[in-house]
């Protein structure tokens, strides 16, 4: 099938156009479980799921289908909703193999020598309760109630195996992954994801998203590497800034999106490009001139991270920012860029408040489930 399925050589909610909404979770395993109960908690997660992503119930008898004396299979909350774009993508992060020492599900020889915790950067605020997590599950649809609805049947189904650490709704991709999406904006204004990776450019998807067969483990060949990073925006700051300084701090134009140094937003940014006064036309500390690859020894990412608004704090500012989620062949790629951000303008109106690196391993076979490699 295509990379939109939920079973074939990739994970969908990667390469797929990215929907309009997203519920993402993380989980911790419950003490006292072991390998048997995390090989049946990815089997019976990927059945759901295989079930949900095709505008399913969670199992044959569903909602309303069974004994009247038991609580349905379902939460019944997404009948008649249909699949709306429904993708479910898994992921395993470090702790999953290494809990304090101790290797409880047999796994630890197979970690990929990258899975570590990421390394602390400049500026971090990180709050534990929304990092890290045993595992994590990527729910991503056109309604959120889909979204919402995959996430609380997936924690429900794994009662006893493993509960949600922490987890985060999002809005309004801020990103897309093919060239037929109109690129979205963040809620600094600006449009987010211009010169992101494209579904459809496979040669770049190989150097840069897929882990290839030749990279190690054998497990992860047709994977991916997560990064989530919940980046709290200081809007209220932000919106007191003039334009000028806005767009000299992204590095583009807020209407169009054009690089600094001219034409449309699809122009490639001129980083070379310097003024009557000899000052460079995309500035030193602006945003796309760090992230840029010609910056960073050509590392590129896959954004395909989402708007938040959760209420606001009680000095009455919005509780707002960018959910950053970004697939990468390896978790280098992206400390790269972040370090190259270090003294990117844009840092005195964010605060990362959370973080997580998973290994996102390849989609199942038919009949199979997601992981199943890490077993065999
Ligand atoms: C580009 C916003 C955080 C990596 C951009 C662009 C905007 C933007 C407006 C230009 C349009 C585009 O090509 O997508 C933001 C905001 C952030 C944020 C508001 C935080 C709230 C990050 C982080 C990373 C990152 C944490 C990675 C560590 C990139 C990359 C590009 C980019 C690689 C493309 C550069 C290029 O090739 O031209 N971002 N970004 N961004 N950003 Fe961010």
């Amino acid at each position: 099938g295509s990379d939109d399925d939920f079973f074939g050589a990739h994970q969908a909610g990667i390469t797929t156009p990215v929907q309009d909404h997203m519920h993402f979770a993380a989980f911790d395993m419950m003490a006292r479980t072991d390998r048997a109960d995390l090989i049946s908690l990815l089997q019976d997660w990927s059945y759901a799921a295989s079930r949900m992503t095709r505008g399913l119930e969670v199992s044959a008898t569903g909602a309303v289908g069974g004994s009247p004396e038991a609580p349905p299979d379902d939460t019944g909350e997404a009948l008649g909703l249909g699949a709306n774009g429904l993708t479910i993508t898994f992921g395993f992060g470090p702790t999953l193999f290494d809990s304090d020492g101790v290797d409880r599900y047999g796994i630890g020889a197979q970690r990929p020598a990258s899975l570590t915790k990421l390394p602390a950067f400049l500026g971090d605020d990180l709050d534990p309760e929304s990092s890290g997590g045993d595992l994590c599950i990527q729910a991503c649809a056109d309604d959120p109630q889909v979204a919402v609805h995959a996430i609380r049947n997936l924690s429900r189904i794994a009662f006893g195996r493993a509960k949600i650490r922490w987890s985060q709704m999002g809005f309004g991709r801020t990103s897309r992954t093919t060239s037929a999406q109109q690129t979205p904006r963040n809620l600094f204004g600006y449009k987010d994801g211009t010169a992101n990776i494209l579904a459809d450019d496979r040669e770049a998807l190989a150097e840069h998203v897929w882990v290839a067969a030749s990279d190690s483990p054998a497990w992860m060949a047709g994977g991916s590497y997560l990064v989530a990073r919940k980046i709290a925006m200081l809007i209220e700051t932000w919106d007191r800034v003039r334009l000028s300084e806005q767009d000299a701090i992204v590095g583009r134009d807020k209407g169009a999106g054009a690089p600094l140094s001219g034409g449309d937003e699809f122009t490639e940014p001129d980083l070379q490009a310097v003024d009557a006064a000899g000052a460079p036309v995309i500035p030193a500390r602006s945003h796309v001139r760090l992230a840029h690859p010609d910056m960073n020894g050509g590392v590129r990412l896959l954004r395909r991270g989402y708007n938040f608004v959760d209420g606001n704090n009680d000095l009455g500012r919005l509780d707002a920012g960018l959910f950053f989620l970004s697939y990468q062949r390896s978790p280098e790629q992206f400390v790269t860029i972040q370090r190259a951000l270090s003294t990117d303008a844009m840092n005195e109106y964010v605060r990362h408040v959370g973080s997580g690196l998973w290994a996102v391993p390849p989609g199942a076979a038919p009949g199979s489930y997601v992981g199943a490699g890490l077993f065999g």
